[in-house]
């Protein structure tokens, strides 16, 4: 049998249903922010993530999905969406064309060859938003207050965690202390971070493997070495969140997996215990836009992730759209059945038509088994009188009506007890 490629996943049925809603949710949220949707290709020339994500990455060495097209260019799926839409602002001209602070958002799948587990895949999918041209605290506190605002409307229980890892001033003198300090530890590294520490020491501090995080309690950290404007950044970073009203904990092992952060980092972790709890991630990139090659713009932005918000969206936050069923009980039924059906269409209500003639009894276990709260039957005296019988799945109440008469009745109760309206 073929079965889905590894860690990744396939949706249908009420889970579609619900992250369809979940999306529309997110959507609206961020609209009325003023963040404008931005839609970059899945795959890019490698050379984007390796230059804009990081060569020492985790993400770059070993999860990319990558290969050689027919003209033998290197192309990567892409493994996060902060590069691509960098690369886009740039080849666009965003930063000419268009008012500053420019705000986009995406939600898209994206692609890491990591080993797969609950909350983590090979396709995943992220919610994430990039402001481009603005280089205040004020800006990033925004950016984690969206995060957050998001959180808090699908009633997730999670914690704040913020750190600043500097600026191309000071980090580097930090950089040297962490180099020297763990020099000597070298022998209770793991093989990665023996590595590490030559490459990308900053790692060292969040490294699930050795953990030296909880064996050493001196580790010198970034916010003890920041330069006076980083400092004064990091600062009015958090006093703008109490003004956003997001409680934080402040916290120096707070590094990212990826090389393009200046000053703000932040994590979101839901409050389950679980392993894979980190939901949401981000902070600013003040250099890589002119990394990339454009003009010098500040950014910032986070990204979320979709499977790990969904399973935390409690079961009851979204209602079923009550769902009907038509029968036709007789051959000479089932026209004014398709008639009925095209009537449905233009209700916002959840209808579908079995046009194959059946015994009533038939009909009933058939709208059981699917779970239709409402049944709709057209037999042959129903034709003859211009007639259709609803009955309730539930009550057991069964009626007959008028065809044009029943199309009011549908509207109002079915539009009432549909879901449409929204919990806020
Ligand atoms: P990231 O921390 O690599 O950041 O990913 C953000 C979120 O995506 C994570 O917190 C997690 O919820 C989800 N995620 C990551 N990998 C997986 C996976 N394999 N399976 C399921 N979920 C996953 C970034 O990607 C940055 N581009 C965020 C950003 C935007 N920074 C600035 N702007």
């Amino acid at each position: 049998m073929i079965t889905a490629v590894k860690g990744m996943n396939d949706l249908f049925g009420k889970r579609a249903r619900r992250w369809g809603r979940m999306e529309e949710d997110i959507k609206l949220l961020v609209g009325n922010a003023n963040f404008t949707e931005f839609r970059t290709p899945i795959v890019e020339e490698i050379a984007l993530f390796k230059r804009g994500v990081g060569e020492t990455t985790d993400v770059v060495q070993k999860e990319m999905y990558d290969f050689l097209d027919k003209k033998g260019r290197h192309i990567a799926m892409r493994p996060e969406g902060t590069a691509s839409v960098v690369r886009a602002f740039i080849e666009h001209g965003i930063a000419m064309n268009e008012p500053l602070p420019f705000k986009a958002f995406y939600i898209a799948p994206f692609f890491r060859y990591e080993r797969p587990q609950k909350g983590r895949y090979r396709q995943f999918h992220q919610f994430g938003i990039e402001i481009f041209g603005d280089d205040s605290a004020q800006m990033d506190a925004e950016m984690i207050f969206t995060a957050c605002r998001v959180l808090d409307h699908f009633k997730v229980n999670f914690e704040v965690h913020v750190n600043s890892i500097g600026c191309k001033e000071c980090r580097p003198a930090y950089r040297e202390k962490l180099v020297e300090y763990f020099s000597s530890k070298k022998e209770h590294l793991c093989d990665d971070c023996k590595t590490r520490i030559n490459t990308n020491p900053l790692r060292l501090l969040d490294c699930k493997t050795c953990d030296p995080k909880s064996k050493y309690k001196d580790i010198p950290v970034m916010t003890d070495h920041l330069c006076s404007a980083c400092d004064d950044h990091f600062k009015q970073l958090q006093k703008s969140l109490a003004i956003f009203h997001v409680p934080y904990i402040i916290d120096p092992f707070i590094v990212r997996g990826l090389d393009y952060y200046t000053r703000t980092a932040f994590e979101i972790s839901a409050n389950t215990g679980g392993s894979q709890n980190a939901v949401a991630g981000g902070g600013r990139y003040d250099n890589l836009v002119a990394d990339i090659g454009g003009p010098d713009t500040p950014a910032t932005g986070f990204a979320m992730g979709l499977e790990r918000l969904f399973d935390l969206i409690s079961e009851d936050f979204y209602s079923e759209p009550v769902l009907s069923a038509g029968y036709a009980l007789c051959d000479e039924a089932v026209d004014d059945l398709v008639h009925f059906a095209k009537h449905m269409s233009h209700h916002p209500v959840r209808f579908f038509a079995d046009y194959k003639p059946k015994k009533f009894k038939k009909a009933l276990q058939k709208a059981d088994k699917t779970g239709a709260e409402f049944m709709f039957i057209i037999g042959e005296d129903e034709v003859k009188e211009k007639k259709i019988l609803m009955k309730n799945m539930k009550t057991g109440e069964q009626k007959v009506y008028g065809q044009h008469e029943v199309m009011l009745i549908v509207r109002d109760l079915l539009n009432h007890e549909s879901g449409i309206v929204r919990p806020s």
